[in-house]
């Protein structure tokens, strides 16, 4: 019997099973790109029409102190430009129609109005036409909107809109606009406001509520800065290695801190940019603001 028999044997039958291996290891890639592929095109094609679905979320929010009920509109994170020419038109008048059709009796702002220096002219075309209620309108700046503070500050107060980046202002005998400046771009640091009045807190970066604590009196926080997640896959978004603040509804200690999901946003900029989002539909925020009642808090606790 010829001797290299069992040894060509071997041979084949290890060549077959490695062929077996690298065949489904390709039908795997293969598999892979497709599905990346179909994932790619399905985000694309529901993330524009989400990108559109702007809607108004209202909310309740019980303030301990509050003399009068309140109706506050909140829009943050408008960015509708992609690059120096590409203006998101229909989205932006979409939010101004759409909050022109509210009544509120306080406007509240929370930054990043642009991405692009060349469009800030335009931006506040569109914004000269929001409707400012009878208590005021009141923003900070984002990180974004330090392309050029200064201009931006300029254009909002020409519209009547008080800036109050680590500033504050009494609204009434009751409540008390309090900012503070850009987390990324900024200083932020709370003023030296009076702290037996209820405090509502503007930080474009929700991330400031780290630095608060119950001494600081903040009833109230408002943020965005992270659009919701923007492009979320179930409960995953990048933002989500940044912080747990990305989206909602918290609380810290006796603070209550709202993080909406913003207005626009775009996700990529330059000639990639795309007015996606994905599981993280753009909002414009109306809280009904109430006295909490401190009976009913203990009854139900
Ligand atoms: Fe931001």
């Amino acid at each position: 019997m010829d001797s290299r028999k069992p040894l060509i044997f071997s041979f084949i039958f290890l060549t077959l099973i490695i062929l077996i291996i690298l065949f489904v290891k390709i039908i795997y890639i293969i598999i892979g790109i497709i599905f990346i592929y179909l994932l790619t095109r399905y985000i694309g094609y529901k993330g524009v029409k989400e990108y559109n679905n702007l809607y108004v979320k209202e909310m309740e929010i019980k303030l301990k102190d509050l003399k009068e009920e309140l109706d506050v509109v909140y829009l943050a994170d408008f960015q509708f430009d992609v690059n120096e020419t590409t203006f998101n038109h229909n989205a932006m008048k979409r939010v101004i129609e759409k909050t022109n059709k509210l009544e509120y009796d306080l406007l509240l702002l929370g930054g990043d109005f642009v991405n692009y220096v060349e469009n800030i002219d335009l931006f506040f075309e569109y914004l000269k036409e929001i409707n400012i209620p009878k208590l005021g309108c009141f923003t900070v700046l984002g990180n974004h909107d330090y392309i050029d503070y200064d201009r931006i500050v300029v254009k909002l107060e020409e519209l009547g809109i008080k800036v109050v980046d680590n500033d504050y202002f009494l609204l009434n005998d009751n409540i008390t606009i309090i900012g503070v400046e850009d987390v990324w771009r900024g200083h932020p640091k709370l003023p030296n406001y009076p702290n037996d009045r209820v405090n509502i807190l503007l930080s474009h970066n929700p991330d400031f509520i780290k630095e608060i604590s119950d001494e600081n009196e903040i009833a109230f926080m408002l943020s965005g800065h992270y659009h919701g997640g923007q492009i979320k896959l179930f409960k995953m978004t990048l933002q989500r290695t940044i912080t747990k603040y990305v989206y909602g509804y918290f609380e810290k200690g006796r603070t209550k801190l709202y993080v909406t999901s913003g207005v626009g946003g775009s996700y990529g900029r330059g000639k990639r940019g795309k007015y996606i989002r994905f599981n993280a539909r753009p909002e414009i925020n109306k809280f009904k603001l109430k006295r909490e009642s401190l009976w009913l808090k203990v009854l139900t606790q």
